[in-house]
């Protein structure tokens, strides 16, 4: 049988000089779900998500991705194998269209290839349809022809989700992606992380109840870098430990 996850990381740690921020952590995401970590300020959910894209090196422990040990593999190798984290709004290309920043992010994922782009009329017609199936995809293709720097805050967002599906990930990384967004565009970004999780696997990091309760399929809790509990929404609910995790944090 195949292995039902497609994200395991095994005793994963991160310390910043004496200060461990990740302690031993095992996660195991499956495919096609939606998996939320959650927890106090602090808990350490930014450090973990810096250990899974190769933004930093952990200190210890493993990260198996599609079974294979990817734990000291840079951010751009890991994009190459199918993993790919949201771009920043500083990323997209304010003065092209919706539509363009798309159709650059889609010939991006050929590398090398897309410097002979010009040559092959079917490489561009391929590059131009994926761009406009991930726009369909957002609810964008309204807003085909505006210029990125045109949107809303929320839009934009929305938009760095959709430069990153381009690259036709396998597993997809969210670090509160709705952060700054106003309550009017939550809708949306809830909305298409929950469709995404039908075809992709997600792994979101939020700190929205509201949203993890509604679109997670399994939910960890993270208090002061070690895993508090893991579960459904409604039996994250229940858990006492969660909240008092987060009077801790009050208090
Ligand atoms: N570069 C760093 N150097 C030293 N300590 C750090 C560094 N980055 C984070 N920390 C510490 O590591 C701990 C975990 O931080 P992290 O940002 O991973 O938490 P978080 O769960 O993402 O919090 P938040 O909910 O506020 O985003 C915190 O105590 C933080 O102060
Ligand atoms: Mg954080």
């Amino acid at each position: 049988m195949t292995d039902p996850c497609i994200l395991k990381t095994e005793n994963l740690s991160l310390s910043y000089g004496g200060f461990t921020a990740v302690d031993k952590v095992n996660l195991q995401v499956k495919h096609k779900t939606v998996h939320s970590v959650i927890g106090p300020n602090g808990a350490g959910k930014t450090s973990l998500f810096h250990c899974l894209t190769g933004g930093r090196r952990p200190t210890g422990g493993r990260i198996l991705f599609k079974d294979e040990e990817i734990t000291n593999k840079s951010a751009h190798a890991r994009v190459g194998s199918g993993m790919a984290r949201s771009f920043q709004i500083t990323s997209l290309f304010q003065n092209l269209t919706v539509r363009e920043n798309l159709r650059l992010a889609s010939q991006g994922r050929d590398g090398n290839r897309a410097l002979v782009f010009w040559r092959s009329v079917s490489a561009r017609g391929e590059h131009q349809a994926l761009a406009d199936q991930v726009m369909e995809r957002l609810g964008l293709t309204h807003k085909a022809g505006v210029a990125a720097g045109d949107l809303s805050h929320g839009q934009q967002r929305i938009l760095e989700v959709g430069m990153a599906l381009c690259g036709k990930p396998a597993l997809l990384l969210l670090d509160e992606p709705t952060a700054g967004m106003g309550v009017n565009d939550i809708p949306m970004m809830t909305e298409l992380i929950a469709e995404l999780g039908k075809d992709y696997s997600v792994l979101l990091i939020e700190h929205n109840m509201g949203i993890v309760m509604s679109i997670s399929d399994t939910i960890t809790v993270m208090s002061r870098g070690n895993v508090l509990i893991e579960g459904k929404p409604a039996e994250i609910r229940a858990d006492m430990r969660v909240r008092e995790a987060y009077l801790g944090e009050v208090a």
